[in-house]
């Protein structure tokens, strides 16, 4: 397997190991005892969880609408303004780190430059999962007033690349964490100058 092929989002474990160096001197775990985690660092680490919290909510409402325990009007009312706004503020997120942070990053630190480029390309491949997304979200919205089997169907194509985004979404959410907080506590937000 290539290298590209070993980062393409879909099948990646993880940061490469030379662009962990600051993710082994500041872990996980230890990253909430840091005083320079006050400020940029926890803002990150909030707008990603209200991520994850957004797609988990999604992933959920299909399971209730597909096991029955939600009608199709109910489902689509819940659905419809969820989807919208988790689509619209994750293509808005990515829009900033994209054009202000990752630049300002990389110059910092430009040994962790190839892992701001690995971030962009994953912004790109989310995006495309995007799309599919809102595609099969609106043709299942719009199979709700149809038959039960072209509904299923469509709850099927739906449940699908919603699976696949919230997978992509988690596995990026987390290795731009360890690439962009461990950063900033070794530098600060001064020192960034992103405070
Ligand atoms: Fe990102
Ligand atoms: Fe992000």
């Amino acid at each position: 397997m290539t290298d590209k092929l070993i980062l393409e989002l879909e099948r990646r474990t993880g940061l490469p190991d030379d662009l962990r160096f600051l993710a082994e001197k500041y872990p996980r775990d230890e990253w909430q005892a840091h005083a320079n985690i006050h400020g940029m660092a926890n803002m990150w680490l909030q707008r990603h969880d209200m991520f994850r919290e957004l797609g988990g909510i999604l992933t959920g409402a299909i399971s209730d609408y597909r096991e029955g325990r939600t009608t199709a009007p109910g489902f689509a009312k819940f659905f419809a303004p969820r989807l919208n706004f988790f689509l619209g503020n994750l293509d808005g997120h990515h829009n900033v780190e994209d054009q202000h942070y990752f630049p300002v990053f990389a110059r910092a630190e430009p040994r962790l430059k190839r892992g701001f480029e690995i971030l962009d390309l994953d912004h790109h491949t989310i995006h495309d999962g995007l799309e599919r997304n809102a595609e099969t979200a609106n043709a299942f919205l719009e199979a709700l007033k149809q038959d039960a089997d072209k509904q299923r169907f469509a709850a099927d194509d739906y449940a699908d690349a919603n699976t696949r985004l919230v997978a992509m979404l988690d596995r990026h959410l987390a290795d731009e964490e360890d690439l962009i907080i461990p950063l900033i506590l070794e530098r600060g937000d001064r020192g960034l100058g992103i405070g």
